[in-house]
């Protein structure tokens, strides 16, 4: 059974093209994956489909009531299924964490405004909260895609070349080396000699050196 996603948002539409478009797009045609957006206000219950409302003891910024939330995940949820807040509060998005969720059936996403969402519902209905990193964004939508984007290409066949997942940056901990492609010669500027020698053990050795160069260079947190 491929795994299925159901995002709750208040802003649905800024996932109209991710949806659709490149190797997630294809992922999902092809059935590797189901992802269903849903708009969050559906499951407000009064006339002017209120979802957030004023912090208790004051403070800027409005708060994601639990109604709507309890309501839309109670309808949602499964046996077995994870249930994730996405806040820069969580624990930090990692390789790791994309390929343990990669393995689940359902997932159910909850992104909420950046000034937080009412603790009630992360201490009932919420199983993990995660982080892409240590910046806020307006609201947790695109933190919901780009854990998705990461976690789609552990899902076997959405990548179309099993390979490309091995050779990677963080796979190996080191960042990735350079690509080039045709032409060989372009204003000026020639490929490396190396990559058109046709010596793979050369060509390894030479990828492995540009590694250590660029992770030492940028990342050196890395390299332990
Ligand atoms: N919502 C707002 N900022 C976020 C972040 N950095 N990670 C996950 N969700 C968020």
């Amino acid at each position: 059974m491929p795994l299925t996603i159901d995002i709750l948002t208040l802003f649905p539409r800024m996932l109209d093209g991710f949806l659709t478009e490149s190797i997630l797009g294809k992922g999902i045609e092809a059935g590797h994956l189901v992802v269903k957006v849903h708009d969050l206000r559906s499951w407000a219950t009064d006339k002017h489909r209120t979802a957030d409302d004023r912090p208790f003891g004051g403070g800027a910024g409005m708060v994601l009531k639990p109604e709507p939330v309890f309501s839309a995940i109670e309808q949602l949820q499964t046996p077995g299924c994870r249930r994730i807040y996405l806040t820069p509060d969580g624990v930090p998005l990692s390789p790791a964490i994309a390929q343990e969720l990669a393995r689940e059936t359902h997932l159910i996403f909850l992104s909420g405004h950046y000034e937080g969402i009412d603790q009630r519902i992360r201490d009932t209905v919420i199983d993990r909260e995660i982080s892409i990193g240590d910046y806020v964004l307006t609201n947790g939508t695109l933190a919901a895609a780009v854990v998705i984007d990461a976690l789609a290409r552990f899902i076997p066949g959405v990548l179309g070349e099993e390979k490309s997942l091995t050779h990677e940056s963080f796979t190996s901990k080191l960042l990735d080396f350079p690509q080039y492609t045709r032409p060989a010669e372009f204003r000026g500027m020639s490929v490396p000699e190396v990559l058109l020698s046709g010596n793979h053990a050369e060509i390894e050795k030479w990828r492995h050196a540009r590694q250590v160069e660029k992770t030492r260079q940028v990342r050196p947190d890395l390299l332990n």
